[in-house]
């Protein structure tokens, strides 16, 4: 099943000459683990404001072709009425918290939602158990760690229970163990909780490793959709827009070309699996 259909977007922001996206059609299925990679300026936020009607919205600009997340059209409706389906989290998570608590944060969007105070009840739970962040609830948001405050910005999406959660760079202001925690989050809530994922994110390993499917973005255009391994063999493609390699695939090929492994084994978990099989 579809779960965001876009059809022929075409998007300009007000001050702006050139178009940021420009024909985009894509398709996004139930459950899918969507990757999206390319250069600086390529239009991957702006695809991403797109998916969750802020753009058209609040965002104005010059707006071609349509976005459909679960058959709505996102010009009719509003980005709130489409927050229980579609949430957004944004690269730097200091922009999305402002409540004195991490509870108050995670209950936030519920309360302006006019949910009961027992569902809220259970929803903060729940996120918070998911999230791993129990035992923080009455901690002030600005002192949690980098990886903390990033858990909870997806927490308080996550409280909603949409089916479509868009992450644009969640791991990019991260060091490397809020990164790890991060990105394993991300993981659970795609294979676990059955969450339709679109991620922005330059960790190519990671996506190799998880996504389903991969698009590359190169100058608000989609030029590369597919399978991550078909897409991480145009190697001199991903270097000319300066995409890393993930590095199991350089480490794969050396071991191949060395005549160590028959087959250039890709994820890191599949060479490791090799490399037993020798022994
Ligand atoms: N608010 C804005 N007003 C005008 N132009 C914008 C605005 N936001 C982005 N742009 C332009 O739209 C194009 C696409 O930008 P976008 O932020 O979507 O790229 P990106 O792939 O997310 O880049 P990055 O990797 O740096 O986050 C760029 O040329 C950018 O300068
Ligand atoms: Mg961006």
């Amino acid at each position: 099943m579809t779960v965001i259909n876009i059809e022929d977007l075409s998007f300009r922001y007000r001050q702006a000459k050139e178009y940021a996206i420009k024909d985009i059609n894509l398709k996004v299925r139930r459950g899918e683990f969507l990757g999206v990679l390319g250069a600086s300026g390529s239009g991957k936020s702006t695809l991403c404001l797109t998916l969750n009607g802020i753009i058209p919205n609040s965002i104005r600009g010059e707006f071609k072709g349509n976005v459909y997340v679960k058959g709505q059209n996102t010009r009719d409706v509003s980005p709130a009425k489409l927050s229980p389906i579609v949430g957004l989290v944004l690269q730097n998570p200091d922009s999305q918290l402002f409540n004195m608590t991490v509870e108050e944060e995670i209950a936030f969007g519920l309360e302006n939602l006019g949910f009961e105070v027992d569902e809220i009840r259970k929803r903060i739970n729940w996120a918070l158990k998911i999230t791993g962040l129990q035992g923080l609830e009455n901690e002030f948001p600005p002192n949690l760690s980098g990886g903390q405050k990033q858990r909870l910005a997806i927490a308080s999406v996550l409280a909603m229970k949409p089916e479509i959660i868009v992450l644009d760079e969640p791991t990019a202001q991260l060091d490397p163990r809020g990164r790890e925690q991060v990105l394993s989050l991300i993981t659970l809530l795609n294979k676990e909780q059955g969450i339709t994922i679109v991620l922005v994110e330059h960790n190519t390993d990671y996506m190799l490793s998880f996504a389903d499917r991969v698009i590359v973005m190169d100058r608000g255009e989609i030029i590369r959709e597919g399978k991550p391994r078909e897409v991480f063999e145009e190697a001199e493609l991903l270097r000319s827009l300066g995409i890393r390699l993930p590095a199991s695939i350089k480490i794969g090929a050396e071991l191949k070309r060395r005549g160590i492994l028959k087959k250039a084994a890709l994820t890191e978990k599949e060479i490791i699996e090799a490399l037993k099989n020798r022994i």
